[in-house]
């Protein structure tokens, strides 16, 4: 089954084709960043405006690259949420009517079951079941993992998610967007030493997380390094080591929990800030002293993609369940609520 992958939740266009047989053939990602760096965060009526401009020409290109013609496609899978809605209703549009031209099946697609599923593209992809952290900018959750669509949520965040402190902690030290690569780069250069930030709900029970208060201790730590004069690259470096440390600690910690509460060996980590350095250090130390096994997606499948879109809407049209004519885009979505494969 051959069946076109269609992204665009947020701010990336991505675009891929994914044949049940003979696996990914081909992915391409168009990125706003630029569009929305200058206003420090994506602006959804942007991107909407930039999706529509691109999803054809990329459809198009991609379909060219793989040598495909719109006629061999089986299936079309499309992100439904979560999301952004106009991003969100973009995608699905130009999906649904390309399927009711082509008379094939379409499927809307939760976004975070296609990072959850992202690992599978690799070549030694995690058996199930597994614990999944997943997570992204929008999202942080720990997920028990029994199959597809069997999810049964464990953790989740009380107020922002890892990413989302990532990039508020690099619009505060004025860092850039999207702030999470940009901080983990700049602490590369800093001391761990110098800086101890909290690592939080880490010494209560349970396997929810929550991460504002990194972001005001990051805020205060460099107010005030600033008032005592030194607003240094050299301290926004110790400051975006420290914060990284914390984050990376506090993820282990929940993670171990999460592993040993339902007693399984095995974790695998998705989501954009699964990219993170300093996070699969960590993750890898812990798996390492387990005696366990840990995923991750390669790094481009990490962030936004249309492979992984691709990848779990087959799954699903291959089990022979699609949507109905009507494009429902489910902006807020638990994953809970998915069918079984
Ligand atoms: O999964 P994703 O592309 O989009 C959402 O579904 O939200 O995740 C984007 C998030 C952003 O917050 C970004 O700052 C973060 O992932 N991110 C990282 C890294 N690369 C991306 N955070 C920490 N370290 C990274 N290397
Ligand atoms: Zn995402």
């Amino acid at each position: 089954m051959l069946v076109l992958g269609i992204e665009s939740s947020c701010d990336e266009t991505g675009i891929a084709l994914y044949d049940t047989n003979a696996g990914l053939l081909t992915h391409t990602l168009y990125t706003q960043i630029e569009l929305h760096a200058q206003y420090g965060g994506v602006v959804p009526e942007l991107a909407s405006r930039d999706h529509i401009r691109k999803l054809s020409p990329l459809i198009k290109q991609s379909l060219a690259q793989a040598n495909v013609s719109f006629t061999q496609l089986n299936g079309i899978a499309y992100t439904a949420g979560p999301g952004l809605m106009g991003a969100l209703l973009a995608g699905a549009s130009v999906a649904r009517s390309l399927a009711y031209a082509l008379n094939i099946p379409a499927i809307g697609v939760h976004h975070m079951e296609g990072h959850l599923l992202a690992p599978m593209l690799e070549p030694s992809p995690p058996a199930f079941p597994f614990v999944c952290l997943l997570v992204s900018g929008g999202h942080s959750m720990i997920v028990r993992v029994d199959g597809i669509g069997q999810y049964t949520l464990l953790g989740d965040t009380l107020d922002d998610a890892a990413g989302e402190a990532f990039d508020k902690t690099a619009k505060l030290l004025d860092l850039g967007y999207p702030g999470g690569p940009n901080v983990s780069n700049l602490a590369l250069k800093g001391v761990a030493t110098r800086y101890h930030f909290p690592r939080p709900m880490v010494d209560r029970p349970g396997l929810d997380m929550s991460f504002s208060g990194l972001k005001t201790f990051t805020l205060n730590t460099w107010q005030a390094a600033v008032k005592a004069g030194d607003d240094s690259e050299q301290t926004k470096a110790d400051i975006c080591r420290a914060f990284e440390l914390a984050v990376a600690d506090t993820l282990a910690v929940k993670c171990k929990r999460a592993l040993e509460q339902v007693g399984f060996n095995r974790l695998v980590v998705a989501g954009g800030v699964s990219a993170n350095r300093e996070i699969r250090a960590k993750l890898n130390a812990l798996m390492l002293k387990r005696g366990g096994e840990v995923f991750y997606p390669r790094l481009e499948f990490c962030t936004d993609n249309g492979a992984m879109i691709a990848y779990a809407g087959a799954q699903r049209l291959l089990a022979g369940q699609h949507n109905n004519l009507s494009f429902a885009t489910t902006p807020r979505w638990s994953l809970e609520d998915l069918p079984a494969v």
